[in-house]
């Protein structure tokens, strides 16, 4: 049950954030920060930055800060980004291409396996080494090859009946894009990205700027 997750959804999603950020640090070569200057550079408060890092034991040591190495590996752990996870991408069109086309999703240990589509002219393609398969084999594609991640790039008015094929053969979690609340069972770990609804909240931005 979602409302009853010891970690609040805000934890959870402030979680990217330290990462990238953590990663940066390491790429310039910074062995510690203190929680002063992390929350200077993430813009949170360092009470916030403590409080984050305590649903997960801590890390910090007094007069020392933290170490961005360790806590780098630490959060890499809790993100679950030491393990690997075989995905398929279902939609192989601009936006399926694209997400294929992206290697650091592959980096980050997400690796796209195959593409399914319906149109006979994208079958048969590869995106670099990723062939599109036709969606009539999708479910004996999954249960073969141990998929835990469907990416649902197909129009709105398919994403649902995508959803419920991914659910039907045992998918752990399903990446969705298309701009529609897909209904799964509690036990699938659903994450929406709708683009369009950034984009509009920066639109509002734009046009409050005033009140803000
Ligand atoms: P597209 O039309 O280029 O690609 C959709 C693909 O899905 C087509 O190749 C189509 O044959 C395939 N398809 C349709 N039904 C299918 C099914 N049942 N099983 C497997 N494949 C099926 O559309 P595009 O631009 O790639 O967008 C895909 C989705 O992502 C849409 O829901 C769109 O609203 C959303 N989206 C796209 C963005 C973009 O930058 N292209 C940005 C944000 C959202």
């Amino acid at each position: 049950d979602k409302d009853n997750m010891k970690i609040s959804m805000a934890v959870i999603r402030r979680l990217p954030k330290y990462h990238r950020y953590l990663r940066d640090l390491l790429e310039k070569d910074i062995k510690r920060i203190s929680s002063k200057e992390l929350s200077n550079i993430m813009g949170l408060t360092a009470s916030q930055i403590r409080q984050d890092l305590n649903n997960f034991g801590g890390f910090g040591q007094q007069g020392y800060g933290y170490n961005v190495e360790a806590l780098y590996e630490e959060i890499e752990k809790i993100l679950g980004l030491d393990k690997q996870y075989n995905t398929i991408i279902v939609g192989a069109g601009n936006l399926g291409q694209a997400i294929a086309n992206y290697t650091n999703f592959e980096k980050a240990g997400f690796l796209p396996k195959c593409m399914f589509d319906i149109n006979p002219k994208l079958i048969g393609l590869k995106i670099r080494d990723i062939q599109i398969m036709d969606a009539d084999h999708m479910e004996e594609y999954i249960r073969r090859n141990d998929i835990a991640i469907g990416i649902i790039c197909t129009p709105k008015e398919q994403a649902q009946s995508v959803a419920d094929r991914l659910v039907k053969c045992n998918i752990q979690g399903i990446w969705n894009f298309a701009p529609v609340d897909l209904n799964v069972p509690d036990h699938i770990i659903l994450e929406n990205v709708h683009l369009s609804e950034s984009l509009f909240t920066l639109s509002y931005l734009l046009n409050h700027r005033d009140e803000l």
